[in-house]
Order: C-alpha cells, then sequence, then structure tokens
C-alpha cells in the first residue's frame, strides 16, 4: 500500500503518518522535515530550501521531486510508502506518478487533512520539537511526558521559527491557493479521501484507518 497524506501546514500531516508508518508497516517520508534536516546540516539543498521554507512558500518543483527522486529509490520495494506533504502541486502528483511506474508501484490514496484555520494556528502555536531527535509534541494535546527514545528529559524542546503567527497566515493562503487543483487530479482518478482534520488525533486517525484499510 502507497499513500500520501496532505494537508495545511498543522492539519496533523506528521502526527498521523507517524502511527500509520507504525501500524502498517509503511516507510515514511516528510519533505518538510528533509528540507528541515537539510537546512540544520547546510546541506547545498537546505540552504535553497531555507528562504522558501522561512518565509511559508512552496519549495520550487524541480527541487521537491529531486529530494524524492533521491530518497525514493533507496526504499524497499516489498515495503509500502506514506508521503506526508507530498505532492502538493500537479507536477509533483505527474512525477511521483511517473516515478511510481517506473518502480512497479502505485498511489493507492491521497488522504486530505481538512482542517479550519483557527485549529492550525491553536495547534501550531503549542507545538514543540526536540532538537535533538526532531519527534514533535504539542503543549496541550500532546505534551511531552517521557523521550520516546530515551534520550533526554525534554531539555530540547523549541518552537520553530516557521510556526510564528506571521509565516503560518502566508503560509495557509499559499497552500489554499494550491490545493485544488491538486484534489481535483486525485478526485477525478478516484483516488482522494477527505477526512475532517479538526477532530482529536485519535478520532482523525480512526477515520484514516477505516478509509485505507481495503488498500492493505
Ligand atoms: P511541512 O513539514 O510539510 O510542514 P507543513 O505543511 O508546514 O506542516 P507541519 O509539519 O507544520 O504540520 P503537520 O501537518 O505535519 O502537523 P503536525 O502533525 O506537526 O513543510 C515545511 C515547509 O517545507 C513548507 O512550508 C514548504 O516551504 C516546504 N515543503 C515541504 N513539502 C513541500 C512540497 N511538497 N512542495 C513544496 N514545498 C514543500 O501537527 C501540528 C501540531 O498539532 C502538533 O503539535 C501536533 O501534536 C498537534 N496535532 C496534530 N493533530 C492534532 C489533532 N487532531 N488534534 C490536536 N492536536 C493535533
Ligand atoms: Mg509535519
Amino acid at each position: 500500500m502507497n499513500l500520501s497524506i496532505v494537508g495545511t501546514k498543522g492539519a496533523g500531516k506528521g502526527t498521523q503518518v507517524g502511527r500509520l508508518a507504525n501500524d502498517f508497516n509503511l516507510v515514511g517520508f516528510s519533505t518538510g522535515d528533509a528540507f528541515r534536516h537539510g537546512m540544520k546540516l547546510r546541506s547545498p539543498m537546505g540552504l535553497v530550501a531555507d528562504k522558501y521554507v522561512q518565509r511559508g512558500e512552496l519549495v520550487p518543483d524541480d527541487i521537491v521531486n529531486g529530494l524524492v527522486e533521491e530518497w525514493i529509490w533507496t526504499t524497499t520495494p516489498s515495503k509500502g510508502i506514506v508521503f506526508d506533504g507530498f505532492p502538493r502541486t500537479t507536477f509533483q502528483a505527474a512525477f511521483l506518478e511517473e516515478t511510481f511506474r517506473e518502480m512497479g508501484r502505485k498511489l493507492d490514496a491521497v488522504i486530505y487533512l481538512d482542517v479550519s484555520d483557527e485549529v492550525v494556528v491553536e495547534r501550531l502555536s503549542g507545538r514543540r520539537i526536540c532538537n535533538l531527535c526532531r519527534e514533535e509534541f504539542h503543549v496541550v494535546y500532546a505534551p511531552f511526558k517521557n523521550c520516546p527514545k530515551q534520550k533526554c528529559d525534554g531539555q530540547w524542546l523549541r518552537r520553530l521559527d516557521e510556526d510564528q503567527p506571521s509565516v503560518i497566515s502566508t503560509l495557509v493562503k499559499v497552500f489554499q491557493r494550491g490545493i485544488e487543483p491538486l484534489l481535483q487530479h486525485f478526485e477525478q482518478t478516484g483516488r482522494l479521501i477527505t477526512v475532517n482534520g479538526d477532530k482529536s488525533i485519535e478520532e482523525v486517525y480512526a477515520g484514516i484507518v477505516s478509509a485505507v484499510t481495503p488498500y492493505r
């Protein structure tokens, strides 16, 4: 089973992809996390991505596709993939479908986490990321209790620069402008699953699981 989860910033993509990967034995790939990692290492790709990510804009398609292409051919053919935040444009979708064809894979379903703007702001202002292992928490909904990787006592938790309110509002607008054609594309090919992302983490996950179970 190969899936993609899309949705605006703070929709809960990373939260749900982590669970799905674990429960369905899939390998997860987040283009956003890969950019953040490259930015931290100051790699050539990270330096280019940096200015787009910090402004809340989309990274150009050729850079995103290049990043995915480099990673995707390292995957094990027998193991399914779940993308987090990719594809985000119809150009990226066409690239993914062509690459999957070459690999003998197929994209079974695209899950759209539909969330309201108010919920996005509330979630992102409380999000905290561990600077050591990249694990994500939320001060209210997913508070740090102990480190899942047993590496620290929570002293590395911080707020991302891109979770500042001005960046969030740009990103939500950029996302809404671009997402319609992408959703239409997957709707026309019968692969779009829309889930109400405003609900609790557990309820959203239950909705996703029941929708993707036929593809197992
Ligand atoms: P990316 O990492 O994809 O970030 P994003 O879309 O900005 O989304 P986030 O990671 O901020 O949110 P999320 O949906 O994963 O939510 P999370 O689970 O963390 O991209 C970053 C940047 O990279 C982009 O802005 C762009 O510049 C670039 N980029 C990436 N991919 C690209 C592409 N394909 N093309 C072009 N550019 C690209 O949840 C948020 C918080 O809410 C957490 O604290 C969580 O605990 C909490 N939470 C989650 N779900 C719930 C719930 N149901 N109820 C309550 N709290 C919840
Ligand atoms: Mg994320």
